[in-house]
């Protein structure tokens, strides 16, 4: 047996389980300490002792730690410019939703991102996506979100497609056309929604730009019934719904969430133990975004209660203008010492309960043989090690596929 790729001495190799975890499955990881691991065509062959096997190429792990592939399952990668400018603001205790009321936030980034060429956009997330790898970021779910009108969500969610025929990670399209009313609909909400509804749907089923739909559910933004509106039409084209909901108030999002078997329900960092257990009766998945919490400066969402009601728990980056975090690390620590999830829990959520999210655990998330080979190596001795050191950046190498597509000093 000659492999297409061999990773030799890899001094500890964890892993969490095969399929989503849930609750205390999510502490279970599996290590394999002085271990070798077989790769071809883009699969895990076998993971031994295989140090006097063939393979075309060899990957030397130099004792160092061998990880799933980071899924981040929720980030807004594709707009253009920056919000420093608010920052002032955010510090003296402008609210989130009053900025975006001012025309910031938001609407800020809307009016930037229509304005933007399909190139820079695509040299932007490029570059982004590039950053993300170096983290040990192998598959990233991207909404739109960013244009709201017809042209410009088309020209986001292409620029998703091309991105992921041309980058080493994959990404996972969403079409998040109700994130916020743009200015052209102002104080005609019932009109937007119809908007979506009728023009853009169609078009993204159509052309088949996306996988997922989702829509952000808060006060002053949109509703239950508007949410609804939307997430019905866009199963109507295939799309699963996803849901940002309960960040800044909680007006029922989780229990929507929860009946119409939503995929994930992302942020919750102001959900009842009651709509948990709903949400976990539901099989929809936590998705936290502590990330978002430390930039806003405000509440992080109740892992420990979500777990103990046996939710699906992921973590991401939430990355977007109000939140510029690429790295998957960074979460990991901040869900350790900020929502006092253990190393096992952080790893879980990041791999296997991210794939869940994006309904792809059955093929990566895991260190199993007959899956994708989506790997990270790390210099690290021990995957503890990896929340617990807060903004290194441990990667040492990352494989995509089989392929060996980022090194660093190595
Ligand atoms: O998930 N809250 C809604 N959407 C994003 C933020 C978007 C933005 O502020 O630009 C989020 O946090
Ligand atoms: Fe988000």
């Amino acid at each position: 047996m000659t492999y297409d790729l061999l990773i030799k001495d890899i001094g500890e190799l964890a892993t969490p389980q095969e399929i989503r975890a849930k609750g205390k499955e999510m502490e279970k990881i599996k290590i394999l300490k002085d271990v070798d691991i077989g790769i071809s065509e883009g699969k895990i062959e076998r993971i031994g002792n295989l140090k006097n096997e063939k393979a075309k190429e060899i990957l030397d792990a130099k004792g160092g730690l061998l990880l799933p592939g980071f899924v981040d399952s929720h980030t807004h990668l594709i707009f253009d410019g920056t919000r420093e400018h608010e920052l002032d603001l955010k510090l003296k205790g402008v609210p989130y939703l009053e900025i975006l009321k001012r025309g910031g936030g938001i609407l800020y980034t809307v009016k930037k991102t229509r304005l933007a060429s399909k190139e820079k956009l695509m040299e932007k997330g490029r570059r982004i996506l590039d950053k993300m790898l170096s983290f040990g970021s192998t598959t990233v779910e991207v909404k739109s979100g960013y244009g709201l009108d017809l042209e410009t969500e088309i020209k986001i969610l292409e620029v998703i497609k091309q991105l992921n025929e041309e980058h080493p990670v994959d990404l996972v399209p969403t079409y998040l056309g109700a994130h916020v009313v743009p200015p052209e609909f102002k104080n005609k909400k019932e009109e937007y929604i119809q908007f979506i509804t009728d023009q853009v749907l169609p078009k993204i089923g159509e052309k088949r730009l996306a996988k997922y739909c989702d829509v952000f559910v808060e006060k002053n933004v949109f509703d239950i019934e508007d949410a609804r509106t939307v997430l019905e039409n866009g199963m109507k084209y295939g799309l699963m719904p996803k849901l940002h909901v309960d960040e800044i108030e909680n007006i029922g999002g989780s229990r929507l969430a929860s009946e119409v078997k939503a995929v994930s329900a992302d942020h919750l960092t102001k959900t009842s133990e009651d709509e948990m257990r709903i949400l976990a009766k539901n099989n929809v998945v936590a998705n936290l975004l502590p990330g978002t919490s430390f930039m806003l400066m405000k509440e992080y969402a109740k892992a420990r209660e979500m777990m103990k009601y046996n939710l699906v728990v992921a973590l991401s980056t939430d990355f977007n203008p109000n939140c510029w975090i690429l790295s998957m690390p960074v979460v990991m620590s901040l869900a350790t010492y900020c929502m006092k999830m253990t190393p096992a829990e952080v790893l879980t959520a990041s791999t296997i309960n991210g794939a869940a999210s994006i309904c792809l655990d059955h093929k990566i998330g895991s260190i199993t043989e007959g899956k994708q080979a989506d790997l990270v190596l790390l210099e690290l001795e021990n995957f503890k090690q990896l929340p617990y050191m807060f903004a290194v950046n441990p990667v040492q190498a990352v494989v995509k596929r089989g392929e060996v597509v980022y090194k660093n000093n190595i």
